[in-house]
């Protein structure tokens, strides 16, 4: 299958890159930079060795250049012009949309495959969650029942969370020795989860001076008490088959997550009387938070094995 890549240069362009190298199925048709255009697209100690050059597209050469597959990963609020020149073009295509910009739209299959992969049969517009909501909803989603009262979310990013475009978020001056908290409340995501789990949330979050990983703590009053155990015996029933969800008794670390494709949900303890539960996430933002969602979702979306070109293991 063909595969076009809008938004290249970027943080999760460059891994969606490395992932389509080394995927049996997929052959990279263009890769889309305005800054990189002209340049090839394999640089010295890029882990990228794909052949050709980064070209600038705007949505009609896009539209015009008909692939099978068309990634976007674009900023937020830059999408729609690129889905309506290919929908016009070639409405066939599948499109990951990387971006929040379709995560409200019901028109528009949202995409977190260990959770919604049972609705993902001939769906062909693809909008896939970024960190923060996948690991709030790895998190949330085997609680669900037993929620009492809103979840509280407080998530710790890397910087490169705040994508390339120069922001106090990744500002060095900024983040040295410091942890930044920021959208204190109303943050999109919040809006985002409670709209897909059908429950309410708080979410609290920060960026830190590492690069790369993301740390959840997420803190949920229950309506029942639960032990240690049920909680154990909760997440084992709802991830223990899933390869790219890893289960461990032990709070995970961000390190240890950073450059792997899969999350890790961990540290599971039961409150006080019982009566909340803490739970702990940790996953790589740029891969199982965006490149290696979007290739599960475009393996399940091209009948290929989910996990065809994503290492685990
Ligand atoms: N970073 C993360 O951890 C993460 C995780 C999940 C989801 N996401 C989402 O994924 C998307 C991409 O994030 P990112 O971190 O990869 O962003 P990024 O590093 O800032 O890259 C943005 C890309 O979009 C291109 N671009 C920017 N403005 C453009 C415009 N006006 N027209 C055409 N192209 C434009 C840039 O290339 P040129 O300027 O060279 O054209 C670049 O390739 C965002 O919507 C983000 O919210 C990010």
């Amino acid at each position: 299958m063909t595969l076009g890549l809008v938004g290249a240069r970027g943080y999760t362009g460059a891994e969606i890159l490395k992932l389509v190298q080394d995927h049996p199925h997929l052959e990279l048709s263009y890769a889309s930079s305005r800054e990189l255009a002209g340049q090839a697209i394999a640089q010295p100690d890029s882990g990228i060795s794909l052949p050709g050059e980064y070209e600038h597209l705007d949505p009609a050469d896009v539209a015009q250049r008909g692939v099978d597959i068309c990634v976007l990963a674009l900023p937020n609020g830059l999408s729609e012009p690129y889905v309506l020149a290919i929908e016009k073009a070639r409405p066939e295509t599948i499109i990951v949309d990387l971006s929040a910009d379709h995560r409200f739209d019901k028109n528009w299959y949202y995409a977190l495959p260990e959770l919604t992969r049972n609705m993902a049969a001939g769906q062909t517009r693809i909008s896939n969650p970024g960190c923060y909501a996948t690991a709030m909803q790895l998190a949330l989603a085997p609680l669900r029942p037993l929620l009492q009262g809103p979840a509280h979310c407080t998530g710790v990013s890397g910087y490169s969370g705040a994508g390339t475009k120069p922001s106090e978020k990744n500002d060095p001056d900024v983040l040295r020795e410091n942890l930044l908290p920021y959208a204190p409340s109303g943050h999109m995501h919040e809006g985002e989860v409670s709209h897909q789990l059908g429950i309410k949330l708080r979410f609290m979050p920060h960026v830190a001076s590492f690069f790369r990983g993301i740390s959840m703590t997420v803190c949920a009053e229950l309506s029942e008490p639960v032990s240690n155990a049920q909680l154990s015996e909760i997440y084992n029933k709802a991830y223990g088959n899933e390869p790219l969800v890893k289960l461990q008794e032990e709070i995970p670390n961000v390190r240890d997550n950073a450059n792997l494709h899969h999350a890790t949900v961990g540290g599971w303890t039961a409150g006080k009387n019982d009566q909340y539960a803490v739970v702990y996430v940790t996953l790589d933002n740029l891969l199982k938070g965006a490149a290696t969602q979007a290739i599960q979702n475009i393996n399940i979306a091209c009948g290929f094995d989910e996990l065809e070109g994503i290492p685990h293991g």
